[in-house]
């Protein structure tokens, strides 16, 4: 059976282009469903959509004639793509807050596939910094977008806004239905998150990791349809829908979640911030203020990645991040020879805004071949897309 993708239409005065990425969609063996908002269908009848796609456009799941189904459900299950071409600011708008009062926005919601978004609209609303936060909150909700161009507009003017080209929506579009099955029955082990080291049952040790960038990879290898186990320390994070989810507190906890399952895994990030030093030794009561002499004793703790490297398959590809504050590159190139990876990530988590806690990233990636690419700063989710791209290329350098 073709795989179908779903078209969402809104009120843009480019909706004639719409009619375009429908048939691009098409010629690549697609079929396609149409949504049109209630705007979108005074602009344009929804019947040219329907005699295009040979299928029922729906506006309103209201309507009678809907038959009462929860189509947006249904519909919203069976898709390989969700494509919005053209989108409004007011479309985005309502996509970036989850608002969901009509047939398009509902869908956006029940949607597990990937979502692209190709807007229209005129420079001034494109350019309004609400519609520019509303972009980047679906970008770091692992929305891709298909970046408008200049030209000429419909209100007569020259500049940013116009739709992009009905060819460069279905190629980025096709490239994404790819995408969305690229990882298909690989199976990858994930860590993320801080751990702890108790001094005594109240009182730990630890770090500033909030995990976000573990469960970004995780939200973005299940998109492309990996079975993802997830081994993360304490966070304020909801586990990912469809991975396995393993909580574990310390660093002991974490190796043996870890290297249970690493050895059959085709891929292994270990994103967690794993401390490095644990108490010699652990009270087994709160010890009391007038107990404590000032003085506690450190030992190392696990050396997780380093397990990892030593017992790596040939074909399996090992990921591990450095959190460095000074000489980020170098000391990265010697974790990474030291602990055999195929690839570290390596940030500097001195600077603001990226890094531990934040929302944002900027990494430099090296692989064992030595070759770095350094990424611009981005959500933790495109970075996460970034990793993963490398991954895929060095799983399939290793089985040719
Ligand atoms: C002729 C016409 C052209 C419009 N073109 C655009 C456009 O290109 N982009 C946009 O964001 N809004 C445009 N608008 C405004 C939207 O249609 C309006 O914000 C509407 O409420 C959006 O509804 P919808 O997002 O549910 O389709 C246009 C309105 C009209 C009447």
């Amino acid at each position: 059976m073709a795989e179908t993708v779903a078209l969402g239409v809104s009120s843009s005065v480019s909706i004639y282009k719409a009619c375009e990425v429908l048939r691009g969609f098409q010629k690549n063996g697609l079929e396609v469903r149409v949504l049109m908002t209630r705007n979108a269908s005074r602009m344009v009848a929804p019947l040219l959509f329907s005699a295009l796609a040979r299928t029922q456009t729906v506006v309103d799941p209201f309507a009678e004639e809907s038959g009462g189904s929860i189509a947006h459900i249904e519909l919203a299950r069976e898709i390989s793509l969700f494509c919005v071409a053209p989108a409004t600011a007011n479309v985005i708008a309502k996509m970036a807050r989850g608002v969901a009062d009509d047939f398009l926005t509902t869908f956006y919601l029940a949607v597990d596939a990937p979502v692209l978004v190709a807007p229209a609209m005129n420079e001034a609303m494109f350019l309004h910094p609400r519609t520019q936060a509303n972009i980047r909150a679906l970008k770091s909700a692992g929305v891709e977008f298909v970046e408008p161009g200049r030209g000429y507009l419909a209100c007569r003017a020259e500049g940013w806004g116009r739709l992009a080209d009905p060819e460069a929506i279905v190629a980025a579009g096709m490239a994404l239905v790819r995408r969305s099955r690229s990882l298909a029955g690989k199976r990858v082990l994930i860590s993320a998150g801080p751990t702890r080291e108790y001094l005594d049952p109240v009182r730990f040790l630890s770090n500033r990791s909030s995990g976000k960038m573990g469960f970004a990879l995780a939200a973005e290898a299940l998109s492309r349809s990996a079975e993802v186990t997830l081994v993360a320390g304490p966070t304020a994070l909801l586990p990912p829908f469809r991975a396995e989810f393993v909580p574990v507190e310390t660093g002991a906890e974490m190796e043996a979640a870890v290297g249970s399952r690493a050895k059959d895994a085709d891929i292994v990030i270990m994103a967690a911030a794993v401390c490095d030093f644990r108490f010699r030794e652990t009270a087994g009561r709160k010890l009391k203020k007038g107990e404590f002499d000032g003085r506690v004793e450190l030992a190392a703790a696990p050396d997780i990645l380093a397990g990892l490297g030593r017992a790596k398959r040939s074909d399996a590809v090992l990921v591990g991040f450095a959190a460095e504050t000074d000489r980020v590159e170098d000391n990265a190139r010697a974790k990474l020879r030291a602990k055999n990876l195929d690839l570290i990530v390596a940030n500097d988590v001195a600077a603001k805004g990226v890094g531990f806690d934040a929302e944002d990233n900027q990494v430099v990636m090296i692989d064992a071949d030595g070759r770095a690419v350094r990424t611009e700063r981005l959500s933790k989710r495109e970075i996460g897309r970034l990793i993963l791209d490398e991954v895929e290329a060095i799983l399939g350098r290793k089985s040719r």
